[in-house]
Formats: C-alpha cells, sequence, structure tokens
C-alpha cells in the first residue's frame, strides 16, 4: 500500500525553527521529524512513499534521497501554491494506484497501529477511515463524532467550545478508497477536513479509535513535550533503544570533562562538550557540536546542533535553535525560543515564550524580562 505524507505547510506556530528549516527536518531529538514517521510506516511493513511538499522542499530531498538509507522507496512531488490537505493528494494522483492508500499529516509522533487501522478500514468495507484519538482540548484539532458501529456521524474541523460533544478529534492518519479521489477539485485549494471528510459522512466514512501515543508537534509547547516523552520512553521510538537503563542516550562519542553533571534522562549528540561545573538535564536534549561551559545549567529545554552556551548562561524549558550562542550568565527561561545562528550577548533574561529570530545578535544586558 502507497502513503502519501504532507509535508507542505509552512509550520507557522513553531516559528521562529521553522523559518528557515520545513516543520519535518526540525530534529526531533536530534533526527528530523519525518524520520519517525518514515521509520513508523516501515514498521507497518509501508515502504512506499511520496511526499506531498510545497514550502522549502530541498531540504527534504537532499536528506532523504530515493529513501534506501531508510529502506524505503520515496517520491517527492512539490506544489506551486499550496493545495490544501485534499488538494495535495489529488496531486499526486498519479503515483497512487487502485485500491486503499494512507495519508498522513507530517507532523504527528505516534505509535498508532497503522496495520490495525486498515485492518478496521478493510473490516468496515469502508469508503475511508480515520484515526481518533482522544484530547482535551479539541478545538484545535478536527471533531470527530462517531456511532455505534464507528461510523462518522459528523466531522467539525477547528469546532468551538459549544460545539464540543466529544473528546475523539481526527489524528491526522487515513486509509481511504482511490475512489475518493474523483471527490476533490484538482488544481484548486482543497481540504479533507472541511471538504471531503464532511461530504462522506453517512457514505461509508468510520473512524477507527485506539490507545496510543499520539502528539501533533506543530506548537513548541507541544514540541518541547514531544521531547519529554522521547526522554521518558512515553513514546516507543528508534531512540529509545539508544536510552540505556539511567535513562541516558549519547550519540556517538562526547567530551565530558570531569566534574561535569549529567542528569538523566538525558540525549547528548556526538561531539558535544560539556565542562567541568556545567550540569545537564533533567530533561534535555542537546545537539551534536555544542560547547556546553562551565556553571551552565540546562534543563527541560532543547539546545540544537552546533550551539555555543557561555560559562554560567542557564536555559531552562527553552529551545536554542542550531549555531546559536547563548553569553555568559544570560538565562533563558520560560518557553523562550533563540532562532538558529543568533548570538546572544550575556546577561539577558529572555523569558516569557520571547522568540529570537535567527541570525539575530542580542547585545550583552538588552533583555531584562
Ligand atoms: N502538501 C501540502 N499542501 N501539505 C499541507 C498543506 C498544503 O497546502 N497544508 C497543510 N499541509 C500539511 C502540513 O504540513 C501538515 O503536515 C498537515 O498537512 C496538517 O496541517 P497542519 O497545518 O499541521 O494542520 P492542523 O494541525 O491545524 O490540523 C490538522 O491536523 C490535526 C491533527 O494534528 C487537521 O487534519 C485536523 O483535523 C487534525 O485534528
Ligand atoms: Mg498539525
Amino acid at each position: 500500500m502507497k502513503a502519501v505524507i504532507l509535508v507542505g505547510g509552512q509550520g507557522t506556530r513553531l516559528r521562529p525553527l521553522t523559518l528557515a528549516t520545513p516543520k519535518p527536518m526540525v530534529p526531533l531529538a536530534n533526527k528530523p521529524f519525518v524520520s519517525y514517521v518514515l521509520e513508523h510506516l516501515k514498521e507497518h511493513g509501508i515502504s512506499d512513499i511520496v511526499f506531498s511538499m510545497g514550502y522549502l522542499p530541498e531540504g527534504i530531498k537532499a536528506y532523504f534521497g530515493d529513501g534506501s538509507g531508510m529502506g524505503v522507496n520515496l517520491t517527492y512531488v512539490v506544489e506551486d501554491q499550496p493545495l490544501g490537505t485534499a488538494g495535495a493528494v489529488k496531486n499526486v494522483e498519479e503515483h497512487i494506484q487502485d485500491g486503499d492508500f494512507l495519508v498522513l499529516n507530517g507532523d504527528i509522533l505516534t505509535d498508532l497501529d497503522i496495520s490495525g487501522l486498515i485492518e478496521h478500514h478493510r473490516r468496515k468495507e469502508a469508503m475511508g477511515t480515520i484515526a481518533l484519538t482522544p484530547v482535551e482540548d479539541p478545538t484545535a484539532y478536527g471533531l470527530v463524532r462517531t456511532g455505534s458501529e464507528s461510523e462518522v456521524l459528523g466531522f467539525l474541523e477547528k469546532p468551538s467550545w459549544d460545539q464540543i460533544d466529544t473528546n475523539l478529534i481526527n489524528a491526522g492518519t487515513y486509509v481511504l478508497r482511490s475512489e475518493v479521489l474523483a471527490m476533490i477539485p484538482a488544481g484548486i485549494e482543497y481540504s479533507f477536513e472541511r471538504g471531503v471528510f464532511p461530504r462522506l459522512v453517512g457514505k461509508g466514512l468510520y473512524g477507527y479509535s485506539s490507545e496510543c501515543y499520539w502528539m501533533d508537534i506543530g506548537t513548541p509547547e507541544k514540541y518541547l513535550q514531544a521531547h519529554y516523552d522521547i526522554l521518558e520512553k512515553s513514546v516507543e521510538t528508534s531512540v529509545s533503544d539508544c536510552l540505556d537503563q539511567d535513562f541516558v542516550c549519547v550519540q556517538g562519542k562526547i567530551d565530558l570533562k570531569t566534574g561535569a553533571k549529567i542528569v538523566p534522562p538525558v540525549i547528548i549528540g556526538e561531539g558535544t562538550v560539556i565542562e567541568a561545573g556545567a550540569r545537564v538535564g533533567r530533561m534535555a536534549v542537546i545537539g551534536p557540536g555544542c560547547t556546553i561551559s562551565a556553571g551552565c545549567v540546562v534543563e527541560d529545554s532543547i539546545v540544537q546542533e552546533n550551539c555555543t552556551l557561555e560559562r554560567e548562561a542557564r536555559v531552562r524549558g527553552s529551545i536554542i535553535g542550531a549555531g546559536a550562542s547563548i553569553g555568559a550568565g544570560t538565562l533563558v527561561d520560560g518557553g523562550a525560543i533563540v532562532g538558529g545562528n543568533s548570538k546572544v550577548g550575556g546577561d539577558n533574561i529572555l523569558t516569557n515564550h520571547i522568540r529570537i529570530y535567527p541570525d539575530t545578535t542580542v547585545k550583552a544586558g538588552t533583555i531584562k524580562f
């Protein structure tokens, strides 16, 4: 069975991390996010995969190539303009064979039983089957009402609070019959969520709800949470094997100086230097090629590759983009994001979800909130 992964979105909610890097290439535990999606598909025997792309496609192609490095067979289709989720699938129609195919949103970390979803779809002889997952706040998702036979009774994208009568939402993975392609107009923006699914209600559309790990990584909070969940092994990923009994994963050779403290769970990338008196963890992912200087603290945070933290810099609950440097004594806290290659001078206080754009220079002692 073929799978289409939708990766054309701009990832606006993850800016500035997605300004130069498309969401699928934003690293999760030091690997491009979408590599987890590919690994997951492969585990369920799906290896023919089409990437439907729009925004910044080149980095994805350059990294994955024909997919043979991961044991999959990849095809790339780039849109001239965003066609919406369904329009994007219509646009790759020539790569889809008759019968059933899979569609996946490209920003979901999950251990969903894809084989179980396909089986359910076939048992119901469905036109389409949507994986469902419960969430506390369905307003950011597609609400799906189902009946006793798991048939979909209603699909409501981004419902308002007064419309919410179930906690089950569209988990962003579908099995569809190729006949569904005929419902999608070609060449214009059209979505599954506001177009195809509402029209398929009562016409063979089913839901498949299951207990699984599920996270849309599309906001900084969720992106951080996905790291915490990987660190605690709340979700099975290829990184789980690297995390040893003590929940430490070192991805290659690192330079851990005597007197440096590692507080698990942590993941540390190859070639990173951690100096005496620095503390990494708990809950930290440090990319390859970083320098964490004496007296630094990194906890509940992500530091992407090739970053430098100067003496006594502290990073808590925040994200430091690749190649950034944080000056001595600076505090980065409370959901702050420092964009890639930025240079933040010493004695700054970056908190309250502040977002520093990539390649920005912040002079010493200029920001104090
Ligand atoms: N090729 C292509 N073209 N891909 C697109 C386009 C497009 O025009 N628009 C969005 N995508 C891709 C995004 O890159 C992402 O991987 C996926 O489609 C979903 O888009 P998001 O922008 O992340 O949507 P959302 O998170 O607000 O809502 C969707 O996902 C929820 C689950 O996380 C909907 O499918 C909801 O119904 C669902 O609950
Ligand atoms: Mg999303």
